[in-house]
């Protein structure tokens, strides 16, 4: 029963998606371990590239801790499962931060993939329409390896790993890296909380290192950036203020930036090749494979 509904599902999304027209990019954040920075990555990232004239979405999929409505300074009442379950509106739940920032209240992927109720799906699908002219979808993925997360990496165009530089998280990161070889050989890392340009290097070179001995030649493991330690960092997250915006000259703010265009130079190589899927409804037709 489960595998027809699937397949119902997926007609009735390549039905959906083959009306747009536009490509959105799909990058996952994740870590090993909890406390590493990726929501506040992904929510200066999210801004960043916004403030550069592109449609960003970002799905809040880390449920548990401080999330990205701390992070934006926003009160969400209802998130997707309410949409899943009938009792709300995707138009409900979208959060604007700027002209081109949207936030999605997400849920974890367990709680998403409950709901195959087609009536509901369908209904979701046709509304979920809204945000196919996103250029960019970051989604904030929980700490881990679980299932419902290896879904998201696995859906999602770039999967990019946090990790700072100490030890225990440098352990936690490569045991995720190699988790996530199995669905992909192309895995981003991000270095945050770093002393210097050279700290990220030395520790990103470690990595790949053991990575390539261990985890297999065919794996491509890129440095998508670094983000140095700073206070200005933890001050704005306590102030639930983005550092990008409040500090608009400081390193960090440049940290980020070159990571931005990093993701951008990406996405202008890719949008000729790869076939069109757009918004929710094109990282849903990916989750589908997952049923
Ligand atoms: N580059 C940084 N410099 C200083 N503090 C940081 C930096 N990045 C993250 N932090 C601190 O780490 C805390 C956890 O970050 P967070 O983004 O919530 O992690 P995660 O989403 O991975 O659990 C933040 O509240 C912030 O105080
Ligand atoms: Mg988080």
């Amino acid at each position: 029963m489960i595998g027809n509904q699937a397949q119902k599902l997926e007609e009735l999304v390549a039905s959906n998606s083959s009306k747009k027209s536009k490509k959105t990019r799909f990058i996952a954040i994740t870590s090993g371990k909890g406390g590493v920075g990726k929501s506040t990555i992904s929510s200066n990232l999210a801004y960043v590239l916004s403030q550069s004239g592109l449609n960003v979405g970002i799905f809040d999929a880390d449920i548990g801790l401080a999330n990205l409505d701390v992070m934006f300074n926003v009160k969400i009442k209802k998130n997707i499962l309410h949409v899943l379950k009938g009792e709300a509106k995707v138009s409900d739940i979208l959060i604007p931060i700027t002209r081109n920032l949207i936030l999605i209240p997400g849920e974890s992927g367990d709680e998403i993939l409950k709901y195959s109720d087609m009536a509901l799906f369908e209904r979701f699908m046709e509304e979920a329409q809204v945000l196919d002219k996103l250029d960019v979808m970051i989604i904030d993925t929980g700490a881990g390896i679980g299932e419902h997360i290896q879904m998201f990496l696995d859906a999602a165009d770039d999967v990019i790993v946090v990790t700072v530089p100490d030890p225990a998280a440098i352990t936690d990161a490569y045991a995720t890296i190699k988790t996530i070889a199995t669905l992909r050989d192309d895995i981003g890392v991000i270095m945050n909380q770093v002393k210097n340009e050279k700290e990220a290097l030395a520790v990103f070179n470690k990595i790949k290192k053991v990575a390539l001995a261990n985890i297999g030649e065919n794996l491509s493991l890129e440095l998508i950036g670094k983000i140095d330690h700073s206070v200005k960092v933890s001050t704005s997250v306590k102030q639930r203020a983005l550092f990008s915006a409040a500090y608009p000259s400081s390193l960090v703010h440049r940290d980020i930036v070159s990571i931005a265009n990093n993701i951008i130079k990406k996405l202008e190589r890719d949008v000729l090749v790869t076939p069109n899927e757009s918004g929710l409804s094109g990282l849903f037709k990916r989750l589908m494979g997952h049923f």
